[in-house]
């Protein structure tokens, strides 16, 4: 009697370790909050390697954009633009979005007007998916496992917080050393190069000089872009958080850079680098790029032997 017993628990038991190693049981749920354009390029490889292996990938993305759109190996769900996809057209053809000059003066105020126009679109939008108590408790319910975002677009790190979800960055950088504050990364002014000074790891004490106060520009652009989030985000979760506590909240940082382009700088071990994501779709160069580099080459020789 005792035996008859035995076996039956004993094959439960058996098949619920199987049940524990088979693929389908591996199998995880991804709620991917991208940055669109470029940004989303990369991401929607890593997107599709994901669902190839078995996990679930639901895309949430405003419902006007530029590079997203719906595909067979996720789930797309869209939430309101404050424009219409004409309207988001005509904007970004008629803006100033391109860095023309080395002048970076120049350059902040040529294209900070269209810029701050651009974030205030994407953080309207994001501040009304975030109100929207039907698509959250949705979201709320759909138990996710983790967040994959680009934090450069702060609402997946934000949404992330808010239903406690576990997060993973995947970017290439933020401007004013958010992603070195938001990872504890030390970045002394003296070594580490800031972003469009040009220099390397070794400047001179001048360079050191301008290398300190180029990030103040910048700040001001990284006020204007972050800092909604983050009082939108102290409102939500009732409590005051900054941007660098949300940016925190990642427990891996998935780099899109590698060192064979980037001068030295610390890392910390959540920090993993993926930067040959940026080259999945390998194509052999076209005759016009080989004859332009070539010609490249060949002026610069002659420069320099002039
Ligand atoms: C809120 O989200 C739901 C579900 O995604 C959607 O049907 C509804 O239109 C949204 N409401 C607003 C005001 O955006
Ligand atoms: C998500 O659901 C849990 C459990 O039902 C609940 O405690 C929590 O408040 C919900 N979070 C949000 C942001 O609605």
């Amino acid at each position: 009697m005792a035996t008859a017993l035995q076996v039956p628990w004993q094959w439960l038991v058996r098949l619920l370790l199987v049940g524990c190693v088979m693929p389908w049981a591996e199998g995880g749920k991804v709620l991917v909050v991208p940055m669109d354009g470029s940004h989303w390029l990369s991401m929607k490889d890593l997107v599709r390697e994901l669902h190839s292996r078995g996990h679930q990938a639901v895309v949430l993305a405003p419902e006007v954009s530029l590079q997203i759109r719906g595909d067979d190996f996720f789930t797309l769900k869209s939430f309101a633009f404050p424009y219409t996809q004409e309207e988001f057209n005509n904007f970004l053809s008629e803006g100033s979005f391109i860095i023309e000059t080395q002048n970076i003066l120049e350059t902040f105020l040529t294209i900070m007007p269209s810029f701050k126009k651009f974030s205030e679109l994407y953080e309207k939008s994001c501040v009304q998916m975030l109100r929207n108590s039907t698509l959250i408790s949705q979201l709320n319910a759909s138990s996710f496992d983790v967040v994959l975002t680009d934090p450069v677009f702060p609402c997946g790190a934000v949404l992330a917080q808010y239903l406690s979800i576990p997060t993973v960055f995947f970017l290439r950088g933020i401007p004013c050393g958010l992603d070195f504050e938001g990872t504890q990364c030390p970045h002394p002014f003296s070594y580490i190069p800031q972003m469009f000074t040009t220099h390397s790891d070794h400047m001179t004490f001048l360079q050191r000089v301008k290398n300190m106060l180029y990030p103040v520009g910048l700040k001001l652009f990284c006020h204007m872009v972050f800092s909604p989030y983050a009082s939108f985000a102290s409102e939500l979760l009732q409590k005051e958080v900054s941007v660098v506590d949300f940016l925190s909240h990642a427990s891996v940082w998935l780099m899109r850079w590698d060192f064979v382009l980037e001068y030295p700088r610390p890392i910390m071990p959540n920090m993993v680098f993926i930067g040959g994501i940026n080259c999945m779709r390998r194509k052999p160069l076209s005759q016009v790029c080989i004859g332009a580099s070539v010609q490249s080459v060949s002026q610069q020789k002659l420069l320099s032997s002039a």
